[in-house]
């Protein structure tokens, strides 16, 4: 075949494609800019990776902090209870492109080494928060803020002791989740320091190794009824950490989509965001292939696109 790269233009392509990655977090109000995937490296707390392409399976090596992820050069502050949001983008920017599937936090403690210089295939992970479904909608996953343009949130723990802590936050997109090996892992960690003078510290029975918290047959990683109105959503990995206050999750029983859409048409509405553009990309074959089919088939396609390509 003479041409592996075409360029044509594929309506939508760009919020299929972008995927995405960690663009800033914010600890007590303070911003903290992340580097693009495999862009110009700028000083940062934000670990940098490689590609804004999603992880799968459990096991990935990816899940520590994100594919290929290396030692940012910069340490963020922060102090017991102080608030944090994580604004994940697409890879150009446009917003985040899904809004199925929980999000998670997890903090690890880096010992006497700054963050800057801590192994994190080493880390031994604590859940500090996990969000589902909107509290009160169970057709409405907290992750859809993001894709609206909105942050996550969640807080260090207000009785965290002192020290040196990786912080991962993790996006779980279960569109394609109703097939074993469909979820899409988004890790990205940030160094920071905790202040303070508090005590609290996770037991060992808290502490995980990312991979290895989770199976490709979690409950909450293959789910069948992802898309089914209030069927129940067990989040995967260990419970959040017992030493911290008030320790609960949010719609932790619960675990639809919404209640008209599928897997595909899940995946076409990222398509048919605002941010989405025309434009002009290299293609595969395969693609052109599909592509090469009369216009009433156009939204068959797009469906077949988006699950190809997500
Ligand atoms: C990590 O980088 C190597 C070499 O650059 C590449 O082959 C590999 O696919 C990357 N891993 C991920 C998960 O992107
Ligand atoms: C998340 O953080 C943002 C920015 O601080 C704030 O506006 C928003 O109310 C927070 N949301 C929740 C649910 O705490
Ligand atoms: C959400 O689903 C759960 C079952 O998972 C159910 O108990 C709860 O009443 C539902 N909430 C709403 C607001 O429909």
């Amino acid at each position: 075949m003479k041409s592996t790269s075409l360029l044509i233009p594929l309506f939508g392509a760009a919020c299929v494609s972008a995927h995405g990655f960690l663009a800033t977090v914010t600890i007590n109000g303070k911003s903290y800019t992340g580097n693009v995937p495999s862009g110009t490296t700028n000083p940062s707390i934000i670990r940098q990776v490689s590609t804004p392409d999603p992880n799968k399976g459990a096991s990935n090596p990816a899940l520590t902090c994100g594919p290929n992820a290396t030692d940012a050069s910069l340490i963020g502050t922060a102090n017991p209870g102080d608030a944090l949001t994580f604004s994940w983008k697409g890879a150009d920017l446009s917003n985040w492109p899904h809004n199925t599937g929980p999000m998670l936090t997890y903090m690890a403690s880096c010992g006497s080494t700054t963050c800057d210089k801590f192994d994190d295939t080493q880390a031994k992970w604590f859940k500090i928060s996990e969000d589902g479904k909107t509290p009160g909608d169970n057709s409405t996953w907290l992750q859809q803020r993001l894709m609206n343009g909105g942050v996550a949130n969640s807080t260090i723990p207000s009785n965290l002791a002192p020290g040196n802590y990786l912080l991962r936050h993790e996006i779980i997109a279960l569109h394609l989740a109703t097939s074993l090996g469909g979820a899409e892992f988004y890790p990205a960690c940030a160094q920071i320091t905790v202040g303070g003078s508090q005590t609290g510290a996770p037991s060992a029975s808290d502490l995980v190794s990312i991979p290895g918290a989770y199976s490709d047959n979690d409950p909450g990683i293959f789910d069948p009824n992802v898309f089914t109105p209030d069927a129940p959503y067990v989040f995967p990995g260990p419970p959040i950490a017992s030493f911290i206050a008030g320790s609960s999750s949010t719609a932790s029983t619960t675990g639809a989509a919404s209640p008209t859409t599928t897997g595909a048409a899940a995946a076409s509405s990222a398509t048919t965001g605002k941010t989405c553009k025309i434009q002009k990309r290299a293609v595969s074959n395969d693609e052109v292939d599909i592509f090469v089919v009369r216009p009433r088939h156009l939204s068959r396609i797009m469906r077949r696109l988006a699950e190809s390509m997500y």
